[in-house]
């Protein structure tokens, strides 16, 4: 495994290198990831006056969806390790007219907060991408007040996520990313719902309940397709900047065994109580 301290560090670049891409795309992700999102802020039984914390919130669109269930008196804390996602997430805020949002640059494996001063903590596609999401749980339940809510989101079984294990799989064949380690952070870190329990579990928090919720990840088109995937993914920049022969290669080869059109994706989704 490679240097876990190397490993924060390639991440953090990799997103905010990422950052445009997920502006631009903000919109669609909306759209598409509605069910995901719904199921995350119905979890957390929100109330007026609560505090909620967004973790690795990326544009903040989750975390900005909820803001409004707080008021009066009550705050949304929308925070990314990216300094670039956290101004997409301020800008889109002051873009939404919402006046009961900080936004802030944290990592969630350390969180910058003081012990049970949340009522709820809300992350979607973020823990495992997490070097120690271990201690990123830990974290999460020492923010937490006693009883308080957590809802999160990672992505299912490689089987269900066609659309991350094909390009993936197309990268690796022609040399632009290496295998992923079984050991350490990635898309399928915490796939397994047996593993995602077990880390619940450990970091104190209960009444967990897992889902899975399939939707529709699919395009008119594959160009159009896959022109939104190289500007989200984090190794889309791999391809972008590639030979254009080699980006027309791997393209083609991405396209031969996709149908962009009838892509769906596998989100594993949980809530639990600290
Ligand atoms: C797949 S994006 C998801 C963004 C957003 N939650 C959404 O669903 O639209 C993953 C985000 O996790 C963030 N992230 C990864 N590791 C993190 C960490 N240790 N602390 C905080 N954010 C992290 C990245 O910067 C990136 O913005």
């Amino acid at each position: 495994m490679s240097d876990p301290d190397e490993q924060r560090r390639s991440c953090l670049a990799q997103w905010d290198a990422a950052s445009a891409g997920w502006g631009e795309s903000q919109a669609w992700l909306r759209e598409r990831a509605a069910p995901v999102s719904r199921w995350l802020i119905d979890s957390l039984e929100l109330a007026p006056g609560q505090r909620l914390l967004e973790l690795a919130a990326g544009p903040g669109e989750t975390g900005l969806m909820a803001a409004r269930l707080l008021a009066p008196g009550g705050a949304l804390i929308s925070s990314d390790q990216s300094a670039a996602m956290v101004e997409l997430a301020r800008a889109r805020a002051a873009e939404l007219g919402l006046d009961n949002v900080e936004c802030r640059v944290i990592n969630a494996e350390s969180i910058a907060l003081p012990v049970a001063s949340v009522d709820a903590v809300l992350c979607r596609w973020g823990y495992m991408l997490m070097v120690d999401p271990g201690a990123a749980l830990g974290e999460t339940r020492r923010v937490l007040r006693s009883a308080g809510r957590l809802a999160l989101a990672v992505w299912g079984s490689p089987q269900g996520n066609a659309w991350l294990t094909v390009p993936n799989g197309v990268l690796e064949e022609f040399g632009l990313i290496k295998p992923p380690d079984p050991e350490g952070p990635g898309v399928f870190a915490l796939s397994d719902p047996v593993r995602l329990r077990r880390l619940l579990e450990d970091a104190g928090f209960t009444e967990i309940a897992i889902e899975s919720v399939e939707l529709d990840w699919g395009a008119a088109s594959f160009g159009e397709w896959w022109e939104r995937h190289l500007a989200m993914s984090p190794s889309g920049a791999l391809v972008r900047e590639a030979a254009p022969d080699l980006a027309r290669r791997i393209a083609a080869e991405v396209a031969k065994r996709l149908d962009a059109k009838h892509l769906t994706a596998t989100s594993l989704v949980a809530a639990a109580s600290a």
